[in-house]
């Protein structure tokens, strides 16, 4: 039977690359969302890929979504935790709780999702989990330190957990992307995005497609001796 991966914030941006790059490889997949119903809808229609609503920041959302997606595809043996957001601004003008939200969504969510299915994996002596971070939590970002330290929190936390994984073969790594065309990046204002791209050593944007890649490796069988990484797909931006 095919092993069943969830894909978190699995319905559009680099999520949706990575629900159809592991839909590919023949895996089970099931993509979650936050709210956005009618994109979700639409790709549960053109991709045939099971989808679920639920905040991964909340805790008890993620047991009951977890042991749905269990019940209805089977042991969950991949999560990809790529939900993300962002709540931009200075820290002199930044909010609690937007500061709250980034954490509790970013990082939050990879705690939430892997208490949710990280006992099973053991217990079946096989998981992988990737955990998508990005470029700003390796170099920091001005105007971004709620998603910086988010981010940044990821791969501390991809290196703890792939310590308790190992001997039970659970992998846990993480992607740090630079500048990927979504519509993340579409919010990003015309001028400072051009000085951006201008700073991306490979001329251009990065596409979701080349961040699904990497992740299909990590979650592959022949990446099992790959724990605890933290892959940078960014252009060259930044060299970690
Ligand atoms: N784009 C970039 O350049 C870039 C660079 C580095 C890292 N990243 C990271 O890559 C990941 C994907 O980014 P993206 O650009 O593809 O983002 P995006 O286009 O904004 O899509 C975000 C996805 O996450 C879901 N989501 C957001 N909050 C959620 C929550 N609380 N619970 C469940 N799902 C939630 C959204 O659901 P709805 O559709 O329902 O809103 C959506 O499916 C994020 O973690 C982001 O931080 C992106």
């Amino acid at each position: 039977m095919a092993r069943v991966a969830i894909v978190t914030g699995g319905t559009r941006g680099i999520g949706e690359a990575i629900s159809l790059a592991l839909q590919k490889t023949g895996l089970t997949v099931a993509a979650t969302y936050a709210g956005n119903a009618e994109r979700a809808e639409a790709f549960a229609a053109r991709t045939g890929i099971a989808v679920y609503q639920w905040d991964v920041a909340d805790y008890d959302a993620c047991q009951a979504g977890c042991a749905k997606v269990a019940a209805d595809l089977g042991d969950v043996d991949i999560v990809v935790n790529n939900a993300g957001i962002t709540r931009d601004g200075t820290i002199l003008k930044l909010s609690y709780d937007d500061w709250k939200a980034v954490i509790d969504t970013n990082l939050g969510g990879c705690f939430n999702m892997a208490k949710a299915v990280f006992p099973g994996m053991r217990t079946r002596k096989w998981g992988r989990i990737v955990n998508i971070g990005s470029i700003n939590g390796q170099a920091g970002q001005y105007g971004q330190v709620n998603y910086a330290a988010a981010k940044s929190g990821i791969h501390g936390f991809t290196k703890a957990l792939a310590q308790e994984g190992a001997r039970a073969g659970v992998t846990v790594n993480a992607i740090a992307p630079g500048y990927i065309d979504t519509d993340m990046v579409a919010a990003v204002p015309a001028d400072v995005l051009e000085k951006i791209v201008a700073k991306i050593p490979v001329g251009r944007l990065g596409q979701a497609s080349e961040i699904a890649r990497g992740v299909v490796f990590l979650c592959s069988e022949e990446g099992g001796f790959v724990t605890g990484s933290t892959l940078s797909i960014n252009g060259g931006q930044h060299m970690y």
